[in-house]
Parts: structure tokens; sequence; C-alpha cells
């Protein structure tokens, strides 16, 4: 097995064991939304999963792309868009070996970074910046679970600012405050611009 592919996602979709799914909107997700900074564009949700946030793009009028490799997620995502006729495009593949026709203005990342093993991330954090085009926006959320293993991984703020760093990102000047996890880990919202 690919070290892209090494954790059995669809095994935990199958078993029921998918305990990072929130059952509603994330509440980051829905502020960005109300307050227009997430505005109707043409928009990326890599590792989706069963999330609610890709119809709800949708159903708002954005041009929305979803890519998960597990089949049982992505079987979901399009019986949402099809339940509304909603013209959303859901792909089965490895992000590792995946590319778009065309880049994107913003990418909506909900527990995908952190669903990847550490040592992925460098490359993760390229395709990011290769799939969004200049001035595009990274709507991300960073997992803070201070846990040494994973998944989730922990995104250790100074890490992401590594990871993330000029002069192939900026950041915010201030950042809104942490959001609650059912779970009982917490989520730092951030808003990256892709120079
Ligand atoms: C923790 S889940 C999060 C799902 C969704 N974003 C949510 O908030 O419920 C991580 C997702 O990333 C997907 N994933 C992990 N590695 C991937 C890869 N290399 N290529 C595509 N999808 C991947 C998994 O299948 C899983 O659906």
């Amino acid at each position: 097995m690919s070290e892209t592919q090494a954790i059995d996602w669809e095994g935990r979709y199958r078993e029921g064991t998918a305990g990072w799914e929130r059952h509603g909107l994330n509440p980051a997700f829905l502020s960005w939304r109300d307050s227009g900074s997430l505005a109707p564009c043409r928009i990326l949700v890599p590792g989706s999963g069963r999330s609610l946030e890709p119809l709800a793009l949708a159903e708002a009028g954005f041009d929305v792309t979803v890519v998960d490799s597990a089949p049982s997620a992505i079987a979901m995502q399009r019986a949402h868009f099809a339940r509304l006729k909603l013209s959303a495009r859901a792909e089965q593949a490895d992000l590792f070996a995946w590319d778009p026709d065309a880049p994107f203005d913003s990418i909506y990342d909900q527990t995908c970074l952190c669903a990847l093993p550490p040592g992925l991330w460098p490359s993760y954090a390229r395709r990011l910046h290769r799939w969004l085009r200049p001035e595009g926006t990274l709507f991300i959320l960073f997992m803070q679970n201070d846990r040494p293993n994973g998944p989730p991984f922990h995104c250790d703020i100074g890490a992401m600012r590594r990871l993330f760093a000029s002069p192939a990102w900026a950041w915010p000047d201030a950042m809104p405050a942490r959001i609650e996890h059912p779970s009982g880990v917490a989520e730092q919202p951030a808003v990256l611009r892709r120079l």
C-alpha cells in the first residue's frame, strides 16, 4: 500500500468509526460564509469525506469540486448533489495523484491536512499552492489536539507557519477563536492567501 493510502479511511466509513464527523455545518464555515469572506467561486474541498459543507456550498451557488479516495464518501457526496440536482463534481482519487484542469479560486480544508501523515505535509502544501490561482484563498481548520500520534495529527501553529510560509503564502494579522469539536478536540480556523 502506498504511503498516501496507508490509513484505511474507507474501512472507517464502513465500520461506522468516523468519529471526526460533525453532524452539522462547522461553525467556522458558517462564519466565513455568512460574513461573505467565503463568497461564491470555483472551490475545491479535498478529503471531503461525507461532510455537509460541499452541499451547502453548491446550494449557495459555488462551483464545487470534491476529491476523496474513499469510495463510499464520494458515493455519498454524489448522492447529496444528485438529490438536489446540483451540478457539482465528486472525484474519487488519491490527492497525491490528482490535478485539476484549472486552478481554483478557493480551497476549503476541513480535517484533510490533519488526516495525512505529517511526512506528507510538505508535498500536500505544495499541491494546495499549485491548485489555487494567485491571490486565491485557503480556508483551513488546523487541528489542535496536542497528541503525539494521529490521525488526527496535531497542527502546531508554529509548524503551520513554517509549512505555509512566505513568499508562497500570506497569513492574516489575527485569527478567529478556536472552534470546539464534539469529540473533545479543537480546531483553529485560518484564512491564508496564496501569493
Ligand atoms: C478525517 S476525514 C475528514 C473528512 C471530511 N473533511 C470531514 O470533515 O468530515 C479525512 C478524509 O480524507 C480522505 N483522504 C485521506 N487521505 C487521502 C488521499 N491521499 N487522497 C484523497 N483523500 C484522502 C479520507 O478518505 C477521509 O475522507
